[in-house]
Formats: structure tokens, sequence, C-alpha cells
């Protein structure tokens, strides 16, 4: 007879233990972009060691360059598949912190129109979705002593800030962590009622241009004329990226951009993306992206350039009439298919020094590449844990593209030689990276019980 009814009902009934334990997680300020932080990091990975081995998984701290991984092993029952669970311990930064409403280290239920959320910085990016994973295991293993499948856990530290040290950790550990499949909770819902497995993530290049000029800041009544200005040569590099029809003009840039499968655009026409609401609900209404592209294919099959930040001059309270020395510009491009990252990085580069006056310089930091992933639904793991999903939420689960980026997964297939299942239970309006992010008790219920039913089958797959 199936365990799985007696596992569900232990996630029910244990709730509230499991909220607890998420918020003790969620008070640790495990920022890994900023080195304030650094010892929050440590505690982090400490937690989920302790929090492993209190569920029977044996699981170390693995030190690293930067922050520290945490790798952890079920005990192995000969015969059974063996996954590897892959998430993040690390959060975005919180500034800027005025615009919170509450301590976003000081986690707490609220109600909302939309039901019950959990408030706090990482409560969907990434601790709660992967506790919803480790309260299945804890189900499963406290309802039947053991688990359905072999699980390896890996848990990164760095994942919001490029991931530095995870490439030399995979190849350095590749015996002890390449498996059968990758899973990884770190993706969201169609929407609210409507599970979702993501089978494809953009890529992304991150760059960085310090342009300098004059070798000092200059008064703009004494030098600005002659004296070139920085920041008017950089917003001038910026806007020739995109034409008119919102393409980017770098050289070769859709190269290895293929047109979207028919049979995958009528499946996602099929999905009902309403493109006023989604716009409606950042209080926009005008599609500002490339032409010719509704916004579900621009998010999910089309490549984008976007700037993250300027810099430049005097941008303190009052006015100042500085001719500044340096202007500085943070872009990334998200990247789909086949593009390569390391092409894009060297024509863009290119492009830049082409524009570039013979008094001026540039210098260009590196913020990580990696390429897009598509995922093979062949792997049976796939329908049935569409299945499972399709069970819990009484809705049908949907394949679905994701705008976003989680660069491990490429590096899984590369170095692992591992394929990935992506299963999350995020919502578009959970405010991931932005203040007063949330994730809703319903997501952290229900994704825990939806783990839950996917171990189940995929010991089916055997
Ligand atoms: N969880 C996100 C990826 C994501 C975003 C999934 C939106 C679903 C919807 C992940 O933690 C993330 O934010 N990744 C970064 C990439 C990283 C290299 C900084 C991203 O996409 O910007
Ligand atoms: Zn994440």
């Amino acid at each position: 007879m199936s365990s799985l009814p007696a596992v569900l009902e232990h996630i029910d009934a244990h709730r509230d233990d499991a909220i607890n334990r998420l918020f003790e997680f969620l008070k640790i300020k495990s920022i890994s972009t900023d080195s304030a932080f650094a010892q929050d990091c440590i505690s982090a990975a400490d937690w989920l060691v302790a929090e492993l081995a209190d569920i029977g998984i044996k699981a170390s701290r693995r030190d690293t360059p930067g922050h520290p991984m945490v790798v952890g092993h079920s005990d192995t029952i000969s015969g059974r598949p063996h996954v590897l669970f892959y998430g993040h311990y690390d959060v975005q930064p919180v500034d800027p912190l005025e615009l919170w409403h509450r301590d976003p280290f000081d986690p707490a239920i609220e109600e909302t129109d939309s039901g019950a959320v959990i408030r706090a910085r990482g409560a969907a990016d990434d601790k709660g979705q992967l506790m919803t994973f480790i309260e299945a295991c804890r189900a499963w293993k406290q309802t039947t002593g053991e688990l359905p499948v072999n699980i390896t856990f890996l848990f990164e530290g760095e994942e919001e800030s490029g991931s530095p040290s995870l490439v030399p950790f995979l190849q350095g550990n590749k015996e002890e962590l390449a498996v059968d499949l990758a899973l990884v909770c770190d993706t969201g819902m169609w929407n609210a009622q409507t599970p979702a497995i993501c089978t494809m993530l953009r890529g992304l290049l991150g760059e960085e241009i310090t342009i300098t000029a004059a070798d000092k800041d200059l008064h703009s009544g004494m030098f600005g004329g002659p004296a070139a200005n920085p920041v008017r040569i950089l917003t001038k590099i910026l806007a020739g990226l995109h034409d008119n029809e919102g393409r980017i003009t770098i050289p070769d840039f859709y190269d290895g951009v293929d047109p979207l499968p028919a049979q995958i655009k009528t499946q996602w026409d099929s999905l009902g993306f309403d493109e006023a609401e989604f716009l409606g609900a950042v209080d926009l209404a005008v599609n500002a992206g490339e032409h010719g592209y509704s916004a579900l294919e621009q998010l999910w099959s089309r490549p984008t350039c976007e700037f993250n930040g300027i810099e430049g001059g005097y941008t303190g309270e009052g006015f100042k009439t500085v001719l500044p020395s340096k202007a500085n510009a943070k872009v990334s491009f998200r990247l789909v298919g086949n593009q390569n990252p390391l092409t894009i990085r060297e024509n863009f580069r290119a492009y830049v020094q082409q524009c570039l006056p013979t008094d001026c310089t540039v210098e260009f930091e590196d913020h990580g590449a990696s390429p897009a992933t598509t995922m093979s639904i062949a792997n049976a793991a796939f329908e049935n844990s569409r299945t499972a999903l399709t069970d819990e939420w009484n809705n049908d689960a949907v394949y679905a593209g994701c705008g976003g980026s989680i660069p491990v997964v490429g590096y899984f297939n590369e170095i692992l030689n591992m394929e990935s299942l992506l299963i999350g239970f995020g919502l578009d309006d959970d405010q991931i990276h932005s203040p007063n992010e949330k994730y809703s008790v319903q997501s952290f219920h229900k994704g825990a019980r939806s783990w839950a039913r996917v171990l189940e089958k995929l010991a089916e797959n055997g």
C-alpha cells in the first residue's frame, strides 16, 4: 500500500512547525553580494547542515574561496534512482530598505487579498522554495523511516552573486555529485492555481563598463564643450545598443537564436497569457520590448539587453555643475537558444571600443556568462512529475519557459552530464529581488506536498 497519504497527512499536521523552521532560516541575513554578511552566509550553511542532520542526512559544510556549499547524502538504498536536489541559501540585498513595510529579516505571516503570505527577504528566492523539498523529505523520513529515492543535497551560497565558486566545486567533486537527475526548486508556478515545470531558462551575460575622459572632475563652465563628457559618451553608446524595433544592434548578436517551434508556440498560446494584466500589475500599459513578439515570447524565447544601473557625475542633493571624469554602467544580456555568451561579450566590447573617442578609455568588468538551457522532456521523470503536480493542485500542470536564469542548470549538464527537472512554486507577484518579498503560505505548504508526491513518482521510475 502507498505510504503517500500518511506522508501528506504528516505535512498537513506539522504545517506550523515547518513555517517556524522556515522563519528561523529567514532570520539569517545571508546576503551573498555584500562581504559584510559573510559570517551570516556561514550561519545559513551551518543551519542547513543541522536541518539535514535532523532528518538523518549526513551533511557537511564545504568551504570554498567564497561562501560555503552544503552537501548531504541520504543512506543509499540499492536499486533506487539517485537524484540531486539543488537550492541556494543566499539572498539578494534588501535595499532600498525604506520601501519595506517590515524588517526584511523578521519574517511574519501577513494576510493579503490573495491569501496568507510569508513576508521576508528570501521567502520565495530561495529559502522558502528549498525548504518545501526538505519538508517533503522530513515527512517521508518520519512517516516511513526512509526516502523513496536516494538523494544528494547541494546548497549553494553564491547564486545571487554569479556563483564564482560553483564551477570549480562541481569539477572537483564530480564523482560525488553526478547522479541520475538534478531537481531544482527555484522557479515559479504558471499562476496561483496552476503548477509548472520549467523547460527553458535564459542565459545571462553581465558586463560592467567604466569610461574615463579627463583625469579629474572639471568645472562644466570652464571645460564643458572642449572636454569630452563620459556621461554623454556612455549614454550614446547605450542608446545605440537597440534599434527602433527594439532589436539589439551588436553584430552577430542573434546567431543561435532560432524561431520558436510551432508546437511550442501553440502550447504557449494555449496558456492564455494576459499581457495587459501582466503589465497592469506593475502599473504599466505598453509593451516596450522587441516588436513582433508577444510579452510571453519576449520573456521566454527572445534575448534582451538591459541596463541595470548607471552612475556618473553628481547625483547627490541639489545641483553641481560638474563635468565628470568617469561614467559607469552595468549591462546584462539574457540569452536564449544557442547564443554563445563569450562571443557576445567579445562583440559587445568591440562595439564599445569602436564608439569611443580617442581621448577616452574604457575598462570592462566581467560579471559572469552562462548560456541558455533547454530541458528535454523525454525523460519519464518529467511526465511522471507533471502527473504528481496535477494530482496535488487538482489542475493540469503545464510546461513553461522562464525569463530568469539559473546558471547551475547549464553546469550540471556540461560538467556532471546530468539533466535537471525544475519545479517551483513562486508566483509572479512574489517581489523576488525587490522590497517586501513574500512567499504564499499555500505555495509553501502545497509545495512540500507536491515534492512528497514527486518523490514517490521518481521512485517508480526505477
Ligand atoms: N530564482 C531566480 C531565477 C528565477 C527568476 C526563476 C524569475 C524564476 C523566475 C534566481 O535566483 C535568480 O534570480 N537568478 C539570477 C541570475 C544570477 C546569475 C544573478 C537572475 O535570473 O537574474
Ligand atoms: Zn533563486
